[in-house]
């Protein structure tokens, strides 16, 4: 069986992701082998493959590189020692976060430490969707510590993350606005929060009282959107590029201001399968492509615009 893998060799335009063939990988004591069917493309995977952030410096001299963190799949095989999962399995999670990667591939030797079995209810599609996106939307809800009836303000809340952010705060019993383009104000509104048109006028113009700020933009948006905050408020700024910037300034006006990184954690993710599972939250994917069209699925990750997720289907 041949084992197809999307790798970059040098930092780059979307065309340094090239495939590569191997053999199927064997897994080590503690691993399983997972036929990916799924693998989710995240904004991070497009800042690395150009050479920007931390997550690039720490691969530069690991080159080629697999990319990837997020995958759906079945498992093929057990190496020793393993205790969780059985051949046939459907498994997801985030793997390799942030070093190792290694999701852009067909198959692949996961530590099963890494993975969660996925409910015959969910889709594999759902459940690759979930991993990075839902596990910084859980993180940053739960550092905000919303409380029931409280004003909050997520920034871009169309987006893969945001989607779930935002039915994260509304689950809450928060009051939850969240700013969009015109395009994407009904189906904010079908998730329960309050939508505003960010094209139309600055944040800062239509709400006040804000006591919770998770800002999934960074930069100007993020600035701008600190006016609308009352005393004491408190900011998650989840974009590492501005998160010194961002605190920095929301300290200075007296906020509770914290960036934050996501980290692997089976037991959250175990629950947002769980919420996925039983209807409490739906995954929005706006496209699967085949993964010979990789190159298109990071420019659509590029354009900033993506409603919900993107995929690879990994089994074309
Ligand atoms: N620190 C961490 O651990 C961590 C983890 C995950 C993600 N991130 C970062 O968090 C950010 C969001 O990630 P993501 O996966 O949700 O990105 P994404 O899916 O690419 O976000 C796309 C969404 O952003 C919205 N958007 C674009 N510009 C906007 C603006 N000025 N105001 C409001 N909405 C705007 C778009 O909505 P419209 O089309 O309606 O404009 C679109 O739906 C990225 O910078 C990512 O790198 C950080």
């Amino acid at each position: 069986m041949e084992n197809k893998q999307i790798a970059i060799t040098e930092f780059g335009e979307p065309n340094v992701l090239s495939i590569t063939t191997s053999t199927v990988p064997k897994p080590k004591e503690g691993e399983v082998v997972i036929k990916v069917a799924f693998s989710g493309v995240n904004p991070i995977d497009v800042k690395t493959r150009a050479g920007l952030g931390w997550a690039a410096q720490s691969n530069k001299d690991n080159l080629p590189w697999v990319q990837g963190y997020d995958i759906a799949g079945q498992v093929i095989a057990l190496g020793e020692n393993t205790q969780h999962f059985q051949v046939g399995n459907n498994v997801a999670g985030m793997i390799g976060f942030p070093l190792r990667g290694g999701a852009y591939s067909q198959y692949i030797c996961v530590p099963e430490s890494e993975l969660s079995l996925v409910p015959d209810s969910i889709t594999l599609e759902a459940a690759a969707a979930l991993p990075l996106a839902g596990l910084t939307a859980a993180q940053a809800v739960n550092l905000a510590q919303i409380k029931e009836g409280e004003r909050v303000l997520v920034l871009a809340g169309a987006g893969g993350v945001g989607h779930i952010a935002v039915q994260l705060a509304v689950a809450t019993q928060a009051e939850v606005y969240t700013t969009c383009s015109e395009a994407n104000l009904d189906y904010l509104a079908t998730l329960g929060a309050h939508a505003i048109n960010y094209q139309f006028a600055p944040v800062s113009e239509r709400l006040e009282e804000v006591d919770v700020l998770i800002d999934l933009v960074g930069g100007d948006a993020a600035l701008d959107a600190l006016k609308c905050l009352k005393d004491e408020a408190r900011v998650v700024t989840i974009p590492t590029v501005t998160a010194e910037l961002i605190c920095e300034k929301a300290k200075l006006l007296g906020f509770d201001a914290q960036g934050m990184l996501v980290k692997p954690d089976i037991e959250l993710f175990e629950t947002l399968l769980y919420m996925v599972s039983v209807g409490l939250l739906k995954i929005e994917i706006q496209q699967i492509y085949p993964l010979e069209q990789v190159i298109q699925a990071h420019l659509q990750i590029e354009t900033g615009r993506t409603r919900g997720k993107v995929l690879l289907d990994m089994q074309c």
